[in-house]
């Protein structure tokens, strides 16, 4: 693997997911793999989950993590070719980045989308750049579109779960994704990814369900059923996703907070005793009721602590290419 960017940069989604799998099982069983070998975690934007649990996952493979928030700490990068920089920004992506290139071995990035442009932001401006300049291999720890190792997590979860339940193991799994209230424009980009990730693995029976306005963009949702009614959605299904974004149409506004939409324990249910995921960070009471995450059925902090596991995975296999 040369970089990792989407679910276009995987072979076999599968393989991936058993070696994360197998990682889970053997933390230290690749600990010679990143010897001598550095990577840099640049962030643009906050991170709990993935600052923490790519470093984890770096350190298993026995390789020295360096992190740097670029936002607080660094110089405030232009991203502008050709721009006349008499304004904020005091040091060129162009510049910056070949030096980056030369002190890590791999080079993983965080940003967000400004949600303004949307032109701008799928066309994803900054973590292109970072790939164009830097010259080593690029991973995205989210960008403005996608968010591919919450995604490979949330497919190890899946088939975890699938492992440990003889009624899920031959069967296809129903796997809902639900748009949930919430207070802020938040970006696309974890829906978008989930989408793309789930169609791409091809192995479940995959719905869509948000109010009208909320379609994501159909690159990412194509082969999944779309639906505005939540609770028709939900009906039998094996694992319900939630997940607040802005609109796609109307780029990064908030058409509606409608409270009916959060999940809570009678929606659940109508699924097939449906175990629930949120990528975290979550907002209680609004976006997901405490009943439904403090409850059995939630998976979320098992698969907040899988995504060592997808870091480890995908680590392992660009050491594996370099
Ligand atoms: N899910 C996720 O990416 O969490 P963080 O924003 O805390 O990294």
């Amino acid at each position: 693997m040369k970089q990792f960017i989407s679910v276009k940069d995987v072979t076999d989604i599968n393989l991936l997911v058993k070696q994360a799998l197998h990682y889970k099982a053997n933390p230290f069983i690749d600990k010679a793999l990143g010897a001598n070998k550095r990577i840099g975690l640049l962030f643009l934007n906050p991170s709990l989950r993935t600052r923490l649990s790519t470093q984890v996952a770096a350190q298993n493979l026995g390789m020295e993590p360096i992190v740097f928030n670029v936002d607080k700490e660094g110089w405030a990068l232009e991203f502008t070719e050709g721009a006349i920089m008499n304004g904020t920004t005091v040091e060129h992506i162009k510049d910056a980045a070949p030096i980056l290139g030369n002190y890590f071995d791999i080079l993983c990035i965080r940003t967000f989308p400004g949600l303004q442009n949307r032109a701008d932001d799928y066309g994803e401006k900054i973590i292109n750049q970072f790939i164009k300049y830097a010259g080593i291999p690029i991973v995205s720890l989210e960008s403005a579109t996608l968010h591919p190792l919450q995604s490979l997590t949330d497919i190890i979860t899946i088939q975890e779960s699938i492992n440990l339940n003889e009624n899920l193991k031959n069967k296809q799994p129903k796997i809902v994704l639900t748009w949930a209230p919430h207070i802020k424009p938040i970006p696309q980009c974890v829906a978008n990814s989930f989408s793309e990730w789930v169609n791409a693995w091809g192995e479940a029976n995959f719905v869509i369900t948000h109010p009208v306005g909320y379609e994501l963009d159909t690159q990412y949702t194509h082969g999944a059923t779309i639906s505005h009614h939540q609770e028709e959605a939900l009906k039998d299904a094996d694992f319900v996703y939630v997940k607040n974004w802005s609109s796609y149409s109307e780029y990064g506004k908030v058409l509606s907070t409608d409270e009916s939409w959060m999940l809570t324990n009678a929606k659940l249910a109508l699924t097939n005793n449906a175990k629930v995921m949120h990528c975290l960070p979550v907002r209680r009471n609004v976006e997901l009721s405490d009943e439904i995450l403090d409850g059995a059925n939630s998976l979320v902090t098992k698969e907040a602590s899988n995504r060592v596991w997808a870091a480890q995975s995908v680590l392992a296999n660009i050491l594996g290419s370099l």
